[in-house]
């Protein structure tokens, strides 16, 4: 068992250790319906122009990649789009239970043990993020195989499944032998009825945990290499899903990996029409928005096109609106726009902003999020700025704005 897993370890350290000469992932996030899905298209497609050897992923519910670029077929098989370009659709939860049903069915089992139906008892070993989880596990998969030296990943919901790349660490510390995900699920029904009896875990499910642990170690060690991966922002100009994008930035920066730009989508142009001329002139303020909650990222501007956006020929022109002559895979940005520093049992954050300590501005928190109101000569700006939940129970003591830096210092209240 020990000897199996070494074999492991050491599998997972060769082929992890180099992956940042070969691959490149980039991760498409953001709020429902931004244009997550035909930006991973059409970034794929410039990059296979580029030359490089491409495979673009989307985990949204069956067909959306055979949409977007109009062809038949796009499955859960590897299908040939063109030159260098291949496209894949997972189903997570197929993926899940192909995988990984000896674990889920444990710990389903231990909640019915507890009395839950066991319907229910599915749901709720299902954790939040769970189902992203698995397309991004499709990467280490992928990755192994070294067919592609560049991956396009276009990932619903943001953010979630980012935390389950700390699991290695976290089951490593405690001991990696016996107690698994399993340890710790059991661990925590026994919260909810101590004297019930727990399943004890089988030899099946220690040992896919011990996979699934060893492979959450490479994929961690991938998204965290700032020279192999890179996650994009998609936002609309509209308050929310700036916001949303906001909050993936946060956590990525929580989290130590590179975010390089964030794409503002769906933008309307100026019209004679009153009404559409409202509207845009409404979206030109979110856009002056995002690129100050942005800042210091890239930000690209696309127009609503005329038509749907959809079709190989529709998708490479939106890749030509987005990069020009640049290749894709390029990094654009490697900076750090937020900065966490612990001290003691205080928190110290570094936000850079495109603001300096001369403009007229006002600094409010509003439960998990900050805002920065600066006066501009044509209007007001609103930058917001989510706070990490560590933040909850401290208060707001210092705020300093020097230099396109606003540093805070959260203290705990006693
Ligand atoms: N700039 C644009 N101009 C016109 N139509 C666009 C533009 N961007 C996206 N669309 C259209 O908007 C719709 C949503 O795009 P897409 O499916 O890529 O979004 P998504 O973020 O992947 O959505 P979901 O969260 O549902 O997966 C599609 O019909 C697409 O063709
Ligand atoms: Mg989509």
């Amino acid at each position: 068992m020990i000897y199996r897993l070494h074999i492991h370890l050491l599998n997972s350290f060769i082929g992890f250790c180099d992956f940042h000469y070969w691959l490149r992932l980039i991760i498409y996030t953001g709020k429902g319906g931004t244009g997550k899905t035909v930006t991973a298209c059409a970034t794929a497609i410039k990059m296979a122009e580029h030359g490089h050897n491409t495979l673009v992923i989307s985990a949204d519910p069956a067909h959306t990649l055979s949409d977007a670029l109009m062809m038949n077929d796009i499955g859960y098989d590897p299908k040939p789009v063109q030159q260098k370009l291949t496209a894949l659709q997972i189903d997570p939860v197929t993926e899940m239970s192909r995988q990984y049903d000896t674990i889920l069915s444990y710990m389903a089992a231990i909640f019915s043990a507890k009395g839950i139906d066991e319907t229910l008892a599915y749901e709720i070993a299902m954790l939040p993020g769970m189902t992203q989880l698995f397309s991004l596990l499709k990467i280490e998969e992928v990755g192994r195989t070294k067919e592609f030296d560049s991956i396009v990943l276009d990932m619903p919901a943001s953010g979630e499944a980012l935390r389950y790349l700390y699991f290695p660490k976290l089951v490593g510390s405690i001991g990696r032998k016996l107690t698994g995900l399993a340890g710790l699920f059991s661990g925590f029904a026994k919260v909810f009825q101590p004297l019930a009896k727990i399943p004890a875990p089988s030899k099946d499910v220690i040992q896919s945990e011990m996979e699934l642990l060893d492979r959450l170690d490479v994929l961690s060690e991938i998204i965290k290499d700032n020279n192999a991966t890179s996650i994009r922002l998609v936002a609309n100009p509209d308050t929310f899903s700036i916001e949303n994008a906001k909050r993936a930035l946060m956590s990525a920066s929580l989290y130590g990996i590179n975010v390089d730009m964030a794409v503002v989508n769906k933008i309307m142009a100026g019209s004679s029409d009153q009404y559409y001329d409202k509207w845009a002139v409404f979206q030109k303020s979110k856009v002056e928005e995002a690129k100050a909650n942005f800042y210091p990222l890239p930000v690209k501007e696309v127009q609503l096109y005329g038509t749907e956006l959809r079709g190989i020929e529709m998708l490479r022109r939106h890749g030509e609106v987005l990069f020009g002559s640049e290749d894709p895979s390029d990094i654009f940005y490697r900076g750090k726009p937020y900065l966490f520093e612990n001290e003691g049992t205080s928190i110290n954050m570094t936000v850079q902003v495109p603001f300096t300590e001369k403009d007229d501005f006002e600094i409010q928190r509003y439960g998990d999020q900050l805002t920065i109101s600066v006066k501009t000569p044509a209007s007001r700006i609103v930058n917001i700025v989510p706070l990490p939940i560590a933040t909850a129970g401290m208060k707001l003591s210092k705020a300093k704005l020097l230099d396109h830096q606003l540093k805070v210092l959260f203290e705990k209240t006693t």
